[in-house]
């Protein structure tokens, strides 16, 4: 048994769809259903016995303690944020209850929790934390990649939050021992993206003919990475990680925002051309920079291979073109959560 928070959001639900194919221990999904969380994406697991879904707050501690203790998990995976840096900027609050105290409470009761358990159960036990690759701030254009040993240097509120979280998991080893293992991942895209993220977000806005807007000269620089690679690093951590240790996870794929939006048009273009035949590029639109905007990030995951024999198994080109017909095949989820039906899931669908 093992008990992932978060795990109706984008990485979360892809990470308990591939847990559930690649092997059968069952899976506790805690969950808050923000407007980032969606049960429709896990829909194809309803009735199976394997996961476990419950609605409820990694920062409410009674909750947690009953939850751990009824179901006595070996490892905790903590994916759940406030994850959007938009989002953070004009309301940060959400991100520091959620993100640092939020946190601090599933800390404190995995860590009674750990302190009871004995022997092998005891030895075993795993809290991996999910982290991002922007708690290290922004590089220069000739800057080395972000290592494990980068300087903490977080830009936004999000990425502050972000990083308070992964200091207190470092306190929490260093001071109590309790097992953590933390990873810090570059931009994730794939199935399940909520689409207030950049590719989701162009995607949908070019096949309702809105336009695609880009931050200020889109230049900026970010390290893509497949969501199901992702989960398989994950997976490889939380297998042969060593305790106390960080571990970084990218896709050896930096690109401008403006290459991103560019390829996904051309992609679209040759999937489901445009009823006129100009290409969706003629929608991109130049607005106004983000606050604060980080130029570049890159991740340097030689540790991670070194180590744990992990590497991506999508290059950009396979996991893009696998992403834009997810999105053309899946035409329903993405209408569910424009209109806000996909919010009423839990009620009408859902029996766990
Ligand atoms: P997301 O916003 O899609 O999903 C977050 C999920 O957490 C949602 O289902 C939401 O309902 C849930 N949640 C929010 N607050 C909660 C709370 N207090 N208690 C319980 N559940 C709560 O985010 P995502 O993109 O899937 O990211 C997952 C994790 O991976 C985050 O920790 C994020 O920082 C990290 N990360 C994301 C990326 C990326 O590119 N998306 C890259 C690196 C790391
Ligand atoms: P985003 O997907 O929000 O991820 P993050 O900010 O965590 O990297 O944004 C990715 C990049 O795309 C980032 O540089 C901001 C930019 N961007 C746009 O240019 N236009 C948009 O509409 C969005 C959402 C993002």
């Amino acid at each position: 048994m093992i008990f992932v928070t978060g795990g109706a959001g984008f990485i979360g639900a892809n990470f308990v769809l591939d847990w559930l194919v690649e092997n059968d221990e069952p899976v506790v999904n805690i969950d808050k259903l923000t407007y980032a969380g969606n049960l429709e994406s896990l829909a194809s697991l309803q009735g199976d016995k394997r996961h476990i879904f419950v609605q409820g707050d990694i920062g409410d501690a009674d909750l947690i303690t009953r939850l751990l203790e009824k179901y006595q998990p070996r490892a905790v995976i903590n994916f759940a944020a406030e994850s959007h840096v938009d989002r953070s900027i004009h309301g940060p609050e959400a991100f520091v209850q959620t993100n640092v105290v939020g946190t601090f409470h599933l800390l404190e009761a995995v860590r009674a929790y750990w302190n009871e358990l004995e022997g092998d159960s005891k030895a075993d036990f795993r809290l991996l934390h999910v982290s991002t690759d922007e708690v290290y701030g922004s590089l220069a254009k000739d800057d080395p990649a972000f290592s494990e040993t980068s300087r903490y240097e977080p830009n936004s509120p999000y990425s502050a939050s972000k990083a308070a979280s992964d200091h207190l998991v470092r306190s929490y080893h260093h001071t109590y021992g309790l097992p953590v293992l933390t990873t810090n991942c570059s931009n994730n895209y794939g199935p399940y993206h909520f689409p207030e993220k950049l590719i989701p977000l162009i995607i949908v806005n070019a096949l309702a003919g809105k336009s695609l807007p880009i931050y200020g000269d889109g230049q900026q620089i970010r390290d893509w990475l497949y969501v199901k690679d992702h989960c398989s690093a994950i997976r490889r951590v939380l297998a042969a990680g060593t305790t106390g240790e960080t571990y970084n996870i990218g896709g050896w794929n930096e690109k401008p925002n403006i290459d991103i939006v560019n390829t996904v048009c051309a992609l679209l273009d040759e999937l489901r051309p445009r009823t006129d035949n100009q290409s969706y590029t003629g929608q991109i639109t130049f607005v106004t920079d983000r606050l604060g905007h980080d130029r570049r990030y890159a991740i340097d995951a030689r540790k991670i291979e070194r180590e744990l024999g992990w590497k991506p198994a999508e290059t950009f080109a396979t996991g893009i073109r696998k992403t834009v017909q997810w999105y053309l095949d899946n035409h329903e989820w993405t209408a569910n959560v424009q209109s806000g039906a996909y919010r009423d899931w839990m009620e009408t669908n859902y029996q766990n």
